[in-house]
């Protein structure tokens, strides 16, 4: 469906979900064809990102500067990574406009706790460089703790600090207890999702939400031998593709939100070279059929996690 932005403004307006067609839909506005995704709070966002879980010190500035080199314009950090600072050194030492990046960044389970989530806000914005971040997301939900802090996110969208909150690790009840008091919508919900833990279900609900679902671990972490499944390596044979670029390519047709990550340059080069092929409805089928809801870590459950 395709909607003129007076229209778009009325049905947001009128708090209508509306979550276009994804890939293909929107105006291909980042560098290597990566499209943009519209939010239910009419912002862009790239639809392909980089992750920068694990990723420390000079590894995380180099990796995400080869990652801004490549064309990604997503960087998708958290409080809980202690990368902040330096995504915000690589940005700044990028030369690329920070308007033209868009970074995502989650509060910490443990600031949650403790009740900082303003001073960690603060702390978030100041060490990512600038004077406001694109999306903060809550990272788990924390029972008992996330009302009073997604007020706190509310506040400083409405002061202009961020520009953009969502959830992450929410299951569609968690989902429906925040919207009952929200006054700013969730633009995401970033979760689990790759061929092994495909969670349909959640993403599905999300998406009846009119909320976009981002996968988290897209590759299996790298622990659960998901590049090295044999169905996805005779696809990438059939494609002339890595079996990742293939998991790529099947989350962007799945119209997920990704965000692979990887400290090795020819693998951060691979996971954005995604834009000259389509699998074909029956092969996408066959990804969709390795599902076997296994977690990369069987701890990541959203309604029982130890962190
Ligand atoms: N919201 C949450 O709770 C949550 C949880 C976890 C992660 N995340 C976010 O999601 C991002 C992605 O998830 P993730 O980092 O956990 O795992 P991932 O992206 O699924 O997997 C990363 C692993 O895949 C390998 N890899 C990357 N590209 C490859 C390629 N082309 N061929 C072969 N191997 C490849 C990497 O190794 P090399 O470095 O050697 O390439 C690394 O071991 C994170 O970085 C983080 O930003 C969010």
């Amino acid at each position: 469906m395709k909607l003129c932005k007076l229209g778009l403004i009325a049905l947001l307006a009128a708090g209508i979900a509306v979550i276009p067609a994804g890939e293909g839909s929107a105006k291909n506005v980042y560098p290597k064809n990566v499209p943009a995704v519209t939010l239910n709070n009419g912002m862009q966002m790239p639809q392909l990102g980089f992750g920068t879980f694990t990723l420390k010190q000079d590894v995380a500035v180099e990796s995400v500067k080869e990652a801004l080199r490549q064309g990604y314009r997503l960087i998708d950090c958290a409080q809980g990574y202690g990368n902040e600072a330096e995504v915000g050194r690589a940005i700044k030492e990028s030369g690329i406009p920070r308007s033209e990046i868009f970074v995502t960044t989650k509060i910490n389970t443990n600031v949650m706790r403790e009740g900082t989530v303003r001073q960690s806000l603060d702390e978030s914005i100041e060490k990512l460089g600038g004077t406001y971040i694109d999306l903060v997301l809550i990272h788990w939900p924390v029972e008992g703790k996330v009302e009073e802090t997604w007020k706190i996110m509310e506040e400083y969208v409405r002061a202009g600090k961020i520009k953009a909150i969502g959830v992450s690790n929410f299951n569609p009840h968690h989902i429906d207890d925040l919207l009952k008091y929200a006054t700013i919508k969730p633009v995401v919900n970033q979760i689990e999702m790759h061929p092994y833990m495909t969670q349909y279900d959640v993403a599905a609900y999300t998406v009846k939400r009119g909320i976009r679902p981002e996968a988290w671990g897209p590759l299996g972490q790298g622990r659960l031998g998901v590049v090295d499944d044999a169905v996805l390596r005779s696809l990438g044979e059939k494609y002339g593709k890595s079996p990742a670029q293939i998991v790529v390519r099947w989350h962007l047709q799945r119209k997920n939100i990704v965000i692979p990550r990887s400290q090795n340059p020819a693998h951060i080069a691979e996971n954005i070279n995604v834009f000259d092929f389509k699998l074909s409805g029956k092969d996408m089928k066959t990804i969709d059929a390795l599902n076997k809801n296994q977690r990369a870590n069987p701890k990541n459950d959203p309604d029982n996690f130890p962190w």
